[in-house]
């Protein structure tokens, strides 16, 4: 979950290193640190940890001269072992300071090697698990040199890691990673070593994508690649086409707000690149026709908000392919013993691609013969790498933490996907198909009309940010968004938000009830409107707020309802979540601005959960 940097190259200032860190930042922001080598030949190196963000390091640094690197690592924290202070920031280093390391993922036996090798005389000052990196190489390079204490070290190390390394006496960069992603990029001198691409955008296009169990080493105009066992890897490059004007604020307050107002372009883009005439063509599917017509039963693993995207999925496959389909939260699949054939399908939704346990749920299904789709946002993710198939759901960088414009994204493909697999199984006819995938065409429109209303969702927020605790309810492939509103809020305003399918409510929630809490209705015009009608009159007798996301002319639930938000009447109320994420998305926004709150980079939070 942290962001690491790695630099070789023409000597650099340590901003150098920290401006590419931050855009990284969304990886983690608890702390931070730098470090790199000022002098060979006096050995100088510099290291500088802190306890808070980026730019509170960039400050301190500031107008200090002398201080350029010829090499050189950096780190933005998400805390996993030990609190967050400038001790466990990271880099960390061996007890002779000779070997500084970044690391992100978990090392799982990092307990059992550091007894061992304090035993052995090796000093420790953190709490970390990645301090034993440093320790444990320095060790194994005694008896072989450097490089082969390297190859040992990756060998003794159990769990996730992306490592990015220098000794005090070589001018190179070293690194290595297992089941967490790294990339190099190739700048006009030198390299840049980054967790993401994000990192490298502004400085080149030009990345080489490093496989799993890899081991690298840099010198400023040589990259060498070798497997876990010492044999020389081939490396090939490739192009990015993301610029650092896509990761830019622009005059929006956060990203987050931009990510919403992305939408409507994003759904423009998909239909465009998706739909020709009419008809649906996927580019990077490689799954057989005749493997899919043939399909009974889909699996479908995500975290998160793109769980929520893929209950909506569930909806889709079962109503248009009238497919089987089992769903769960990646985290839980990993360890029940999901019963996967061969000839099933496993489709595997994560905005990064980097989610740990969503890669490991695909992991599990490739092992037991099952074919992967991928519906992921980050070209060249760990889950475009290790899928057979890929839908990119194409929303473009998303960098708040909070995902928005990558759900709705992911729901337009996936619809896309279920109808193209109901053609496929014959279940629907051609025309048919083209008459649901024409219905898309008009949803950016709508979404734009929607964000027109945004300064009324933001005095309704204002009224309803005195509530300490909120109820979401929705009903049908609405339960989704009632979810999916209720996590949005919780993650960014830090207030007490419940997700319910309201036919629940009787069975438990109703009791929360009173004058004080908040009700979230979901209300359509839909098959489900007149049981949504009495569960809000349930919530008013029992004199709750609510707010109800209504379709335009409701008067009923109207009556009912002490704020309302207006949505266009769709013709396939299916589509209905791809509208209803927007005002809900807008309220979480700007209560937590009314309440003060860090949007983008809420607490505890980061944006790829890169560790179990
Ligand atoms: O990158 P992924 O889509 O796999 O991430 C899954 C979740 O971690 C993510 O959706 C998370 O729940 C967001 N913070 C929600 O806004």
């Amino acid at each position: 979950m942290c962001g690491i940097i790695g630099y070789i190259g023409a000597k650099q200032s340590p901003q150098f290193l920290l401006n590419a860190l931050q855009r990284l930042e969304y990886r983690g922001y608890d702390s931070c640190g730098v470090a790199g080598l000022r002098d060979k030949k006096t050995q100088k190196v510099f290291l500088k940890k802190i306890k808070g963000k980026i730019i509170s390091l960039q400050e301190q640094l500031k107008g200090k001269t002398g201080l350029e690197l010829d090499v050189g690592i950096a780190h933005t924290r998400w805390a996993t072992h030990g609190i967050p202070n400038h001790i466990n920031a990271h880099p960390h280093y061996d007890s002779e300071r000779n070997t500084f390391v970044v690391h992100n993922g978990i090392i799982e036996n990092y307990k059992e090697l550091k007894d061992s090798l304090i035993k052995k005389g090796h000093k420790f000052v953190s709490q970390t698990d990645t301090e034993v990196i440093p320790h444990l190489i320095a060790e194994c390079a005694r008896r072989n040199g450097f490089i082969e204490g390297l190859f040992e070290a990756v060998h003794a190390l159990k769990g996730s890691f992306a490592i990015v390394l220098f000794h005090k006496d070589e001018e190179k960069l070293f690194f290595a990673r297992k089941d967490s992603p790294l990339t190099v990029g190739i700048l006009k001198e030198g390299y840049l070593l980054a967790s993401d691409v994000p990192a490298v955008c502004g400085l080149t296009r030009k990345i080489v994508p490093l496989e799993d169990e890899t081991v690298g080493v840099l010198t400023k105009d040589t990259l060498t690649l070798y497997n876990f066992s010492g044999v020389k890897r081939k490396s090939h490059q490739e192009e990015v086409k993301m610029s650092a004007q896509h990761i830019e604020k622009k005059h929006y307050s956060h990203f987050m707000l931009k990510e919403i107002f992305e939408q409507p372009r994003v759904a423009r883009d998909l239909y465009s690149f998706y739909v020709k005439k009419g008809h649906i063509h996927f580019k990077d599917l490689h799954l057989a026709a005749h493997y899919l017509a043939s399909l009974h039963k889909i699996f479908i693993f995500a975290c998160g908000t793109a769980y929520h995207a893929g209950l909506v999925a569930k909806y889709f496959l079962e109503k248009y392919a009238k497919i089987d389909v089992e769903i769960d939260v990646s985290s839980e699949a990993r360890y029940r013993n999901v019963s996967l054939k061969k000839d099933d399908l496993v489709i595997a939704i994560s905005q990064s691609g980097e989610t740990a346990d969503t890669l490991a749920c695909i992991k599990e299904a490739k092992k037991k013969g099952v074919k992967v789709l991928g519906i992921c946002n980050v070209l060249g993710s760990t889950l475009t790498k290790e899928s057979h198939g890929i839908i990119y759901t194409l929303a473009g960088p998303e960098i708040g933490v909070a995902s928005t414009k990558a759900y709705t994204a992911q729901i337009f493909s996936l619809y896309l996907f279920a109808l193209y697999l109901a053609g496929l199984k014959k279940v629907l006819k051609a025309k048919e198909i083209t008459q649901c995938v024409e219905e898309l065409k008009k949803i950016s429109e709508y979404q734009a009309s929607i964000l027109n209303h945004m300064e009324h969702i933001k005095k309704i927020s204002k009224k309803f940010s005195k509530f300490g605790c909120f109820l979401f309810l929705g009903r049908g492939i609405n339960y989704p968004s009632a979810l999916e509103g209720a996590l949005k809020l919780k993650e960014i305003s830090y207030i007490p938000a419940e997700g319910y399918p309201a036919g629940e409510m009787k069975h438990g929630p109703i009791a929360l009830i009173d004058e004080y809490r908040a009700v979230v209705c979901i209300a359509p015009f839909d098959s489900l409107y007149e049981k949504m009608i009495s569960n809000m009159q349930e919530i008013k007798a029992r004199k709750g707020k609510v707010l109800a996301i209504l379709n335009t002319g409701d008067k009923e639930a109207a009556l009912l309802s002490n704020e309302k938000i207006f949505l266009p009447m769709l013709k396939n109320q299916d589509l209905d979540p791809l509208l209803i994420a927007l005002p809900l998305q807008l309220f979480a926004y700007f209560v937590a601005k009314n309440l003060g709150c860090e949007i983008d980079q809420p607490r505890n939070l980061a944006k790829s959960v890169t560790v179990e």
